[in-house]
């Protein structure tokens, strides 16, 4: 899906597709972000999502699939998630979630979305055009606020938080590759305390940390979107301001009223706006996947 063209030292791999054609002039003003996460497919869930993931194709310019996509990671169960993306024609970004780690095989999890053309940001971010990128990561756990858990003591705590901190590390480098002035942030775990309420406050550590917080702010994310907390809050806002969304698909159901995905509207500068490809440019309709 790439066009070729090198994006200097900060972002040589980051991929980048051209827009499909202009539709309506609304299009001109907006990326629309069409997001969820936890569909959790299991071997008998053939079917039970294509339908609905194929409208997204009408409804947005670009699918970030927030992780836990699988109940255990198996290859069988992947193979049911591309099956359920097989009429997807925008471009689609993913991370994994905990649950996509289960069987010990995210590299057999993340074989089977490459193949399908998902672009994996834990790999590389990726640029749709010249004024909107996208980075992300899986995150972890290890709870908010004066409540994080610290390196301290045993070397199994200082793993667990080091696992957190290197997330935050790819997080960072990710978001710095990126050229574009308006940058997109996906994770699996919550950066952020307010969208886990609603979650027994006991699991709180286990849902998400705000380390991730600290690159969202500084790079001045436009906008994060999360899963995990099925039964947290759909939205909040980092301490800097930027707007987070909990699209667990529960929450994306039961809260944005949505049939599957939550669409999400950024405003780009007109030049920017989804226009005719150009000839020879790979786009959604014809990468090979
Ligand atoms: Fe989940
Ligand atoms: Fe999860």
């Amino acid at each position: 899906m790439t066009d070729g063209r090198s994006d200097g030292d900060g972002a040589r791999d980051t991929e980048r597709v051209a827009f499909g054609r202009r539709r309506e002039d609304r299009r001109a003003r907006t990326v629309r972000i069409a997001a969820v996460g936890d569909i959790h497919c299991g071997e008998k869930d053939g079917g039970a999502y294509r339908e609905a993931f194929a409208r997204v194709n009408d409804e947005a310019d670009i699918l970030l699939l927030a992780g836990d996509l699988t109940r255990r990671g198996t290859p069988a169960e992947i193979d049911v998630v591309v099956k359920e993306l097989v009429d997807v024609r925008i471009p689609i970004l993913a991370v994994l979630g905990n649950h996509d780690h289960e069987s010990g095989q995210p590299e057999k999890v993340n074989d089977g979305l490459r193949a399908r053309g998902v672009h994996l940001l834990d790999e590389a971010p990726f640029e749709l055009n010249e004024h909107v990128g996208f980075a992300g990561v899986k995150g972890f756990m290890g709870g908010f606020g004066r409540y994080t858990l610290t390196a301290f003591g045993e070397a199994e705590t200082k793993t667990f938080v080091g696992s957190t901190l290197e997330e935050v590390q790819k997080l960072e480098y990710s978001l710095r590759r990126l050229s574009t002035p308006i940058r997109v942030v996906l994770l699996h775990y919550a950066p952020i305390v307010d969208t886990v309420m609603g979650e027994p406050e006991q699991i709180f550590p286990f849902l998400g940390n705000d380390r991730l917080l600290e690159p969202i702010d500084r790079f001045g994310a436009a906008v994060v979107f999360h899963g995990h907390a099925h039964h947290g809050t759909f939205a909040g806002k980092t301490p800097g301001g930027v707007p987070v969304f909990n699209v667990s698909m529960v929450r994306v159901k039961e809260d944005a009223g949505a049939e599957l995905f939550y669409v999400h509207e950024i405003e780009v500068p007109a030049e920017s706006a989804p226009a005719e490809p150009e000839p020879g440019v790979e786009t959604p309709e014809t990468a090979g996947r």
